[in-house]
């Protein structure tokens, strides 16, 4: 949950060495070094590797770029004919430099530290295709959904296709886990999550478990709410990751125990930092004691956050095993 990041000075510093920030993702010696520079710093178990969710239709073809202060612009598929003009044969030739970082960083990290690949979910990337940029209602997505659903699958089956090859890739290159990032699931109606959310997931698990059986996926459907259940009774998922949104006795009561699940501190009680980040992570740790538990922020951790609150939570979390 973007454990590298601008909250790192060190980050800062790598990130103005790359023309711009899809750069950094395709560059595997800076992306790599991204990837270790919290490892470092903190006592943290796992690595993420860096890169972002929307490197998948910049391979497929569609002009992405990242604006200073404003984040990802995308030229939108307006329809069919933009669909059809797709590439999924090349993408993941276009996609090598991240499974070299992948390599880079297993090469370095400690071999007892879990190295996370992963991807944006189908829905999550279609909303950015289709709409062109983040939005808090998805409406574009939403609505070209249901205007023009043979579009709308036509793309759905390429992001579901070439996710999959692209997260069996990444675990060919080094990568013991994946996640999934359905960071947008949080506006559909029980139909549409099912449809775009639940569906698709389930299908590019499929897929990507005919390349690699076995292969561990940690899946996270923000704004999910008590959906998350479908999600992870459906999808096929081994772990599901949480928002903050999400009470801990709701997954207690409704999520088999034997399903890992991932979360969910709030990323502002991190920011602020004090007695009531110690407290609500203690709460965490304990209403999933007993079950399979990975400790994280319920999304990703905010500019602003002090470096100290950052070493001062892994402490925390670390001295309770
Ligand atoms: O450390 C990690 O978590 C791994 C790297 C990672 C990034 N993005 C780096 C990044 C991961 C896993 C992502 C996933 C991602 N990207 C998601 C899903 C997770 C989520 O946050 O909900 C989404 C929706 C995106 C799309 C995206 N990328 C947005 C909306 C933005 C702008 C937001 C912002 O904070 O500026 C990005 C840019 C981005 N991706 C940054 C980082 C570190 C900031 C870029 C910078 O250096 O300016």
């Amino acid at each position: 949950m973007r454990q590298a990041g601008r909250y790192l000075p060190e980050y800062r510093q790598t990130r103005a060495r790359a023309k711009n920030f899809l750069d950094l993702c395709y560059s595997p010696e800076l992306a790599s070094e991204v990837t270790l520079q919290p490892m470092r710093r903190f006592d943290l178990d796992a690595a993420i590797v860096f890169s972002d969710i929307l490197v998948v239709p910049d391979a497929l073809g569609q002009t992405v770029a990242f604006v200073e202060g404003e984040g990802p612009v995308l030229e939108p598929v307006a329809g069919g004919a933009d669909i059809a003009r797709l590439d999924p044969d090349q993408a993941l030739r276009h996609l090598g430099p991240v499974m070299e970082t992948l390599e880079r960083v297993r090469g370095t990290l400690a071999p007892e530290k879990t190295l996370i690949g992963f991807c944006g979910g189908p829905w999550t990337v279609a909303t950015y295709m289709i709409g062109g940029r983040g939005s808090s209602d998805q409406a574009a997505a939403r609505l070209f959904a249901l205007r023009e659903p043979e579009a709308f699958a036509a793309l759905m089956a390429v992001l579901i296709e070439t996710s999959a090859a692209y997260l069996a890739a990444q675990f060919r290159a080094g990568a013991d886990v994946v996640q999934i990032f359905e960071s947008w699931a949080g506006n559909l109606d029980e139909r549409a999550f099912e449809a775009h959310v639940v569906g698709p997931t389930a299908a590019l698990v499929a897929r990507l478990r005919r390349q690699i059986p076995d292969a561990p996926v940690i899946g996270f459907a923000r704004g999910a709410g008590p959906k998350v259940v479908d999600f992870v009774n459906k999808s096929g998922v081994d772990a599901v990751g949480l928002d903050q949104m999400t009470p801990t006795s709701f997954v207690r009561a409704a999520i088999a125990p034997k399903l890992a699940v991932q979360g969910n501190l709030d990323p502002l009680r991190l920011c602020a930092g004090g007695d009531q980040m110690i407290r609500e992570s203690d709460a965490i740790i304990a209403a999933f004691a007993g079950r399979p538990h990975i400790f994280n922020l319920g999304h990703g951790v905010v500019p602003e956050t002090p470096l100290e609150n950052v070493a001062a939570l892994v402490e925390r979390v670390k001295g309770q095993r």
